[in-house]
């Protein structure tokens, strides 16, 4: 079994709240590797590409336009984590994609409460503070949109040698 890569992104409200640290600490904690990181403001083009037309599928076109808005309102921080079973991992370190029924413990859980109907009686985006990767084909997609090969790095952490059978 080969670790995996997924990408995160702290959206705008988590920038602009200064959470960012916090975020980033979750996953370094759980001894996720970061293995790139970037603050990147999005444009509509690009927003599109991250975005794709699935989302529309899934939860209507209106969605998905507020969310080209909304990934685009401020800067992001985005990263690629890498690790064992490293999608569902950080799945589970987010939470729930609608922060009242996110788990206490869980990024969203612990930093937001707006619920989808809410958010939908006032025409807004449910604000989740983040994005991860929701599944492996996902991931492959969304990590080579946002990062380059060289923007990418491999090198030996704690959990490395501590928890993988590297330390001796
Ligand atoms: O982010 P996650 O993978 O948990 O959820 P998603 O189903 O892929 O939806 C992407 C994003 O759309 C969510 O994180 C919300 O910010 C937003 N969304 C929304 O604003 N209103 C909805 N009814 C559903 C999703
Ligand atoms: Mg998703």
């Amino acid at each position: 079994m080969e670790k995996e890569r997924t990408l995160v992104l702290v959206k705008p409200d988590g920038v602009v709240r200064n959470l960012i640290g916090k975020i980033i600490t979750r996953f370094e904690d759980a001894g996720l590797k970061i293995i790139g990181m970037k603050m990147v403001w999005v444009n509509e083009n690009f927003a599109k590409k991250h975005y794709r037309e699935d989302i529309a599928t899934k939860h209507g076109e209106k969605v998905r336009n507020d969310l080209i808005k909304y990934i685009g309102e401020g800067p992001v921080v985005a990263m690629v984590l890498e690790g064992v079973d490293a999608i569902k991992v950080t799945r589970k370190i987010v939470g729930s994609t609608y922060p009242n029924d996110a788990q206490p413990g869980t990024i969203r859980g612990d930093f937001a409460h707006i619920s989808k109907d809410y958010a939908n009686s006032k025409e807004l985006s449910v604000k989740n503070l983040i994005h991860a990767s929701g599944n492996e084909e996902d991931a492959k997609i969304e990590v080579p949109l946002w990062f380059n090969k060289d923007e990418m790095h491999s090198y030996k952490t704690v959990h490395d040698m501590v928890c993988f059978g590297e330390f001796k």
